[in-house]
């Protein structure tokens, strides 16, 4: 055994149970990057291993994963913020060019180079507060150059700290001003160049859209969603987050990973989730920033037994908050979530919004050594307090971190 962890209270997150299903006194063997064992302390007896850390009886869970972010752009929006609380609406700045268009100036003036040290204390965040996995996408390029800029330099983080990146082409994000009132023509730009060139060089799993009226209309997303579905990439979508446009059940239809954000998804759209496999992400730190009143139907959700995720969204404009605790609290305070569907938001069904659940998400023999020790022993802490040293230590791929 490369490592051993003795003496701890294990969360598993074992999909479909109900309850923390809390193991005491077990231990978890680790070897080649992947959980081998869990199992009761006594039958340790004949296992030998490299390092052993005893966790003394505090709580190990999988390790958190955010499986919704723009981490990667650059220049900063605090005037966008100033403005909007003078009451100048978010959907009035992006119409006078600010928004993400702003963000879109400023990143592509920005080097890869720039772009990855940019990003690094925003991932270092994420990182304290328990991530071990990351979705970072695109989206503020809407160039070709730009975009695979924007995932190269996404990818490129990998090797600068010990965490697993997922990325996600977001190329219809906005229409980018030289193609101002000729937007079919920007999504031709994303269907026959983007999606083929980040197939071709594999710098992205997915292709999410902003579907949304001051982004791109069903028509439109579902052209991108064909696209994708062509060159082998999955779909997901930022759908019902400002108005109702039904991107949620197009991409329930492309057997997307997940629906984010959601705040106006009705009945009828919930129905449409139902029964498949497109995970229902919900990001409470864009509907605390934008103070949004209209809430996701997480009781629908729950009703329709739809996996929900949790997610940070970070990005410059609508949600700058890089702490995944922080959204787990707000999950529950502001969305109504349990402490423990929170949880669950963060591993087991952030996991299958990345179509990673065969491999990360859980604590199960076969899957992936990704695991926070924590310095509480009771998981609804997790949720509870923001800002304190919650974190004792993670392990990426049965890597010991350093952090
Ligand atoms: O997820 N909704 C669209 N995209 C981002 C916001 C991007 C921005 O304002 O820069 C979001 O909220
Ligand atoms: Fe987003």
């Amino acid at each position: 055994m490369e490592l051993l962890l003795t003496n701890a209270r294990v969360v598993t997150m074992e999909p479909g149970a109900t309850g923390y299903q809390l193991l005491e006194n077990q231990f978890i063997a680790i070897n080649g990057g992947t959980i081998t064992h869990i199992a009761e302390q006594s039958g340790l007896a004949n296992l030998r291993a490299v390092e052993v850390i005893n966790c003394r009886s505090r709580l190990v869970t999988p390790g958190l994963i955010d499986c919704h972010t723009h981490l990667v752009f650059a220049g900063s929006r605090a005037n966008e913020f100033d403005q909007r609380l003078k009451g100048v609406p978010y959907t009035e700045i992006s119409q006078q060019g600010g928004g993400i268009l702003a963000t879109v100036r400023a990143t592509r003036e920005a080097s890869e180079p720039e772009l990855v040290e940019l990003a690094l204390p925003r991932l270092d965040g994420l990182i304290r507060s328990g991530v071990t996995s990351v979705e970072i996408k695109s989206g503020y390029g809407l160039s070709v150059d730009d975009e695979l800029k924007m995932l190269r330099a996404a990818k490129a983080l990998a090797s600068k700290r010990p965490i697993n990146i997922t990325t996600t082409l977001l190329a219809a994000h906005a229409v980018p001003p030289e193609y101002h009132g000729r937007a079919d023509d920007y999504i031709t730009l994303v269907c026959e160049e983007l999606i083929p060139a980040v197939a071709k060089q594999k710098l992205a799993t997915s292709v999410d859209v902003f579907c949304e009226s001051i982004g791109f209309h069903l028509e439109q997303t579902e052209k991108v969603f064909q696209a994708a579905v062509r060159h082998g990439l999955k779909v997901k979508g930022h759908t019902e987050q400002l108005s109702n446009l039904g991107g949620t059940a197009l991409t329930a239809r492309y057997n997307g990973l997940s629906a984010d954000h959601l705040e106006y998804l009705d009945k009828a759209g919930v129905t449409a989730l139902a029964g498949t496999d497109t995970v229902a992400t919900l990001l409470p730190g864009a509907f605390y920033f934008l103070k949004e009143t209209q809430k996701p139907p997480v009781p629908w959700l729950r009703e329709q037994k739809v996996p929900m995720a949790v997610a940070t969204d970070f990005n410059p404009g609508t949600s700058p908050f890089a702490d995944i605790g922080l959204m787990m609290n707000m999950a529950c305070t502001l969305f109504g979530l349990t402490p423990e569907e929170a949880l669950r938001g963060v591993t087991v069904n952030a996991a299958k919004a990345l179509g990673e659940d065969n491999i990360r998400g859980q604590l199960a023999p076969g899957f992936a050594a990704d695991l926070c020790l924590w310095n509480v022993s009771d998981p609804t802490e997790l949720s509870y307090q923001v800002g304190l040293p919650l974190l004792r230590q993670r392990i990426v791929n049965g890597e010991v971190c350093d952090d």
